[in-house]
């Protein structure tokens, strides 16, 4: 994806459309898309379109797209990692979208996606062209999330042991990829997301938010797979190859950090 930094930058979650239908040409460019979207856990993320469909904070379009994957090991970190691929190859295409995890009629959407009683379909997002302006609710709820504040880079990055937060201008090579991890969307904002940078590793970690228990849908662990494409794809596309491999490292972390994978950095 061409001008990847400032998708990430000028993306946002739409709530608010304009009630003009997807042109044909952006449609197929989107179906085609969603065909070979992939990601570094191996695991299948079915994507479809479902029209006629509406969600509580969702207004001006009726299209969206749902994803499903098999239950299995990684299953929430695979899926936000996928669909945040879809999230941005929309931004690129000047196309409006929202994770939605909550605020869904679940059953509804379950139904339309025909799940099976093996998959699971943890979030799904509404797609057409942005509104100019938003919806009263939607700047309502942009506050009331803090929707436009991320936290420092410190409060995020360490250097070899959770005892150094990493200052951004020490960050070398890395400050994109992870800069473009801290501006990541996130369940309720809550950016649980911690980067732990030792030697030619990024081991990525979760700081679990009260009230958000991990169950077989687990939006803190969706948050980790959107870091983690973040991640990587910034870092791929400054020409750094990266591997995915799930080794927790020897490390003090407390108790509300739970190790999830990490990068090799391969020059
Ligand atoms: C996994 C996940 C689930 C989300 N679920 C909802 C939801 O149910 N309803 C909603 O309005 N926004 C939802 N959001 C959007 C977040 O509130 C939003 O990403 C966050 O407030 C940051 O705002 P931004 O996306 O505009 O940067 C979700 C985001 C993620 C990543």
């Amino acid at each position: 994806m061409k001008n990847l930094e400032k998708h990430i930058r000028e993306r946002r979650s739409v709530r608010t459309f304009n009630q003009r239908v997807l042109t044909k040409e952006d449609y197929e460019t989107l179906c085609t898309f969603i065909k070979k979207v992939d990601n570094p856990f191996g695991l299948v993320v079915e994507f479809c379109f479902i029209e006629n469909m509406n969600c509580p904070v969702v207004v001006g379009t009726e299209l969206y797209v749902g994803a499903k994957v098999k239950n299995s090991p990684y299953l929430n970190e695979a899926f936000g990692y996928s669909f945040e691929k879809f999230v941005l190859y929309a931004q690129s295409l000047g196309i409006g979208t929202v994770w939605i995890g909550g605020t869904m009629d679940r059953t509804a959407f379950e139904k339309a996606m025909n799940l099976k009683d093996d998959e699971i379909m943890p979030c799904i997002s509404p797609v057409g062209y942005p509104s100019e302006k938003m919806s009263i609710r939607e700047m309502m709820m942009r506050k009331g999330v803090k929707a436009d504040e991320r936290k420092s880079f410190e409060e995020i990055v360490y250097l070899n042991d959770f005892e150094h937060p990493l200052n951004p201008d020490d960050a070398g090579d890395l400050f994109l990829p992870l800069e473009m991890v801290r501006l990541a969307p996130s369940a309720v904002n809550k950016q649980p997301w911690r980067m732990l940078i030792q030697n030619h590793f990024v081991h990525f970690y979760l700081e679990r938010s009260k009230n958000f228990g991990g169950g077989k849908i687990d939006m803190q662990k969706i948050d980790l797979g959107i870091a983690l494409c973040h991640f990587e794809i910034m870092a791929n596309d400054l020409g750094i190859s990266t591997e995915l491999i799930i080794e927790k490292p020897d490390v003090y972390a407390k108790k509300e950090l739970e190790y999830i994978a990490s990068y090799k950095l391969n020059g």
